[in-house]
């Protein structure tokens, strides 16, 4: 609804959360009286610093959140716990696949991050230098991040359903000299093998690769030129590492992710402002106690992890899971077993999971106590009123909060969502910015629309976990930009409305990238892959909506003229694009067309093969130049 529901259809938060939150609706009054930046210092506080910042933002030239603060990551996210006499409190709940299960208190995972960054140190690693890291969900993947922000050496998740030449491309374009990745993992009861992966993806780069491996299979894993993660840990045990002062601009991560190019896009995090940010969206957005057990259920992977899986709950000192299995493997309860058995209080997950849910139907949640959960939250896509209010319903037992929260990658962190214990909720709408952060919808030159009317979504402020890449760019290419009037600008890629009340209604993506199944993919860089395919001329691949993906991928291939548009070639295609990207990225559908429908000047036109795959109106085709392939693209879908 462009509108927005009828402010009496809104649902209060309950009485009973709002007593007891983090953030009242005193201190929400308190944001815009501290003014903007000041507001941020919140975040701040959140944190402890080796040596207190200066100011609270240094927006002159290049952007820079708390300049001047020192600070460690890991110690922030571990040792100060164990400092302040929570050693014993539960740092990481991991499910296992095989149904193994195992956890960590703070004082172990202290023990372990410190022994891993002591091997890694062994291994060469120094400050500054990128560690890569490919591994599934064990506890080993947060160990290894950990230690290495230990180290100050910045890591390099790759995700683990990624490709050989995908992981090759992120280790060559940061540079990376290390690798931690296993020598397999289960996916739906078979193990599939990530070391000849990892080993494939070694041989195509230019430098020597330091590699660490983690047993993940329980199999020998015959000896080579590798260090066993398990050994390293055994040899370093006890050994402390003193956490290595970073300023606050310095590299926490980098992380790949997809944007508009052919290419995958890198984004660097800083330590100071991006930990600061997630802090205190756990807290604020996520309502996060030290005493709480959150379940991000995104894979750590993906940016949602790193912050909310990772960095968000550490740095609160609350016990977060990690789960390596799939939703429905035993039975199609395991999620909500997983949350009874661990008394899971705070449940974070993407609305494509959600529609999963609820096609399997309410019995699976009914069966089990779900009441220790307290607020839910969804990512990754808008989230329909249906969805809203079944998750509400059925996982949250009517009772819960749900916040819908914004982000990217790019942000590092949430930036448009409600605030639990202040705000109304509008089922179907994402809420205001949070305090300190200010969104806009503009029109193609940067001017504000009405409310109602749909533009693309701006962050008009800087915000405390911006991407480094953002606080650099002060010129008017790329997508930080200034408006006419100089004003500072950054584009999402978001369409947007929004309504007569102020919240924010997501309408997708204006751009070409995409999300299946919360995994974030770009069409240019899937295209890229099948138009290397012979025999294939042409390729243009779209989202088309599907009630549980939310969106797949559908590919519109053009053969070249002797080249039949078989079977064989689809198979081909499936092939190279699983090579060059991953299983993620394969067309869930690819239908053969003799030609693309083009503008005069030969280009593809991209959002007719979108209405055509979404059987949409196409509405007036007159501008292209080979108007009559519409005809036949609609009928080859009708076949
Ligand atoms: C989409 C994931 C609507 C959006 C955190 C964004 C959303 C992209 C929402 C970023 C939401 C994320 N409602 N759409 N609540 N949250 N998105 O970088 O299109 O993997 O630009 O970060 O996901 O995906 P990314």
């Amino acid at each position: 609804m462009a509108n927005g529901r009828r402010k009496d259809e809104w649902e209060e938060p309950p009485t009973g959360f709002v007593a007891e939150a983090n953030i009242t609706e005193r201190d929400a009054d308190a944001f815009p009286e501290a003014g903007w930046p000041a507001c941020w210092e919140a975040a701040a506080d959140l944190l402890e610093w080796d040596r207190p910042y200066d100011d609270v933002l240094d927006d002159d030239g290049t952007t820079c959140w708390f300049p001047g603060g020192r600070l460690n990551a890991a110690s922030n996210c571990v040792d100060r716990h164990v400092a302040a006499d929570r050693g014993d409190e539960t740092a990481i709940i991991w499910e296992g696949k095989l149904e193994e299960t195992r956890t960590y208190t703070y004082r172990e995972l202290y023990a372990e991050v410190n022994a891993f960054a002591a091997a890694l140190r062994d291994l060469g690693v120094g400050e500054d230098d990128v560690v890569t890291i490919y591994l599934p969900m064990v506890p080993e993947l947060p160990i290894a991040m950990l230690a290495c922000a230990r180290i100050g050496a910045p890591h390099s998740v790759v995700f683990a359903g990624f490709s050989a030449d995908a992981l090759a491309t992120r280790m060559s374009g940061a540079d990376s000299e290390y690798l931690v990745t296993c020598d397999g993992y289960y996916r739906r009861g078979t193990a599939l093998d990530l070391k000849h992966m990892a080993d494939n993806a070694c041989l195509s780069v230019e430098q020597s690769i330091e590699r660490v491996i983690v047993n993940r299979l329980h199999d020998d894993i015959p000896a080579g030129d590798h260090h066993a993660f398990d050994d390293l840990v055994a040899d370093h045990a006890g050994t402390e590492i003193a956490p290595v002062e970073r300023d606050v601009d310095d590299l926490l991560f980098l992380i790949y992710t997809s944007g508009t190019t052919g290419e995958p896009t890198l984004v660097r995090h800083t330590t100071g402002g991006y930990l600061a940010h997630v802090a205190w969206t756990s807290h604020a957005v996520f309502d996060l106690m030290p005493d709480d057990v959150l379940w991000c259920s995104a894979d750590v992977g993906w940016i949602t992890g790193h912050s909310y899986t990772v960095y968000g709950p550490l740095s609160i000192g609350a016990t977060t899971v990690l789960y390596e299995g799939t939703p429905d493997h035993p039975e199609k309860d395991r999620l909500w077993e997983v949350i009874d058995r661990n008394d899971v209080n705070v449940f974070y997950t993407a609305p494509t999971s959600i529609r999963a849910f609820m096609k399997w139907g309410s019995e699976y949640p009914d069966r089990h106590d779900l009441s220790s959960l307290r607020l839910l939250g969804s990512v990754g896509e808008p989230i329909d009123e249906t969805t809203w209010q079944w998750y509400r319903e059925h996982v949250g037992g009517g009772e819960c909060p749900v916040v819908d929260t914004w982000w990217q990658t790019e942000t590092g962190g949430v930036v448009l969502s409600t605030l639990p214990g202040v705000d109304s909720m509008q089922p179907g709408a994402v809420g205001r910015s949070l305090p300190g952060v200010e969104a806009a919808v503009v029109d193609g030159l940067g001017k504000p629309v009405d409310s109602g009317l749909p533009g693309e979504l701006v962050l008009t402020r800087p915000w405390p976990g911006m991407a480094k890449s953002l606080c650099e760019q002060t010129d008017w290419g790329g997508r930080r930009t200034r408006t006419a009037d100089g004003d500072w600008q950054y584009e999402t890629g978001d369409k947007a409305v929004r309504d007569g009340d102020g919240y924010l209604h997501l309408r997708g993506r204006a751009d070409d990238v995409f999300n299946v199944s919360g995994h974030r993919l770009s069409s240019t860089e899937i295209e890229s892959a099948i138009v290397g395919v012979e025999g294939v001329a042409e390729a243009a691949v779209v989202g088309r909506s599907d009630t549980v993906k939310g969106m797949a991928v559908h590919a519109f291939v053009s053969p070249e003229s002797n080249v039949a548009g078989d079977d064989a070639l689809r198979d081909q295609i499936e092939r190279a694009v699983e090579s060059a990207i991953g299983a993620i990225a394969v067309p869930h559908t690819v239908t053969f067309a003799p030609s693309l429908p083009k503008t005069r000047s030969g280009k593809v036109v991209r959002r007719y093969l979108e209405a055509i795959a979404n059987g949409e109106d196409l509405g007036d085709t007159s501008a292209l130049r080979n108007p009559e392939i519409v005809g036949e693209l609609e009928s080859l879908l009708e076949q």
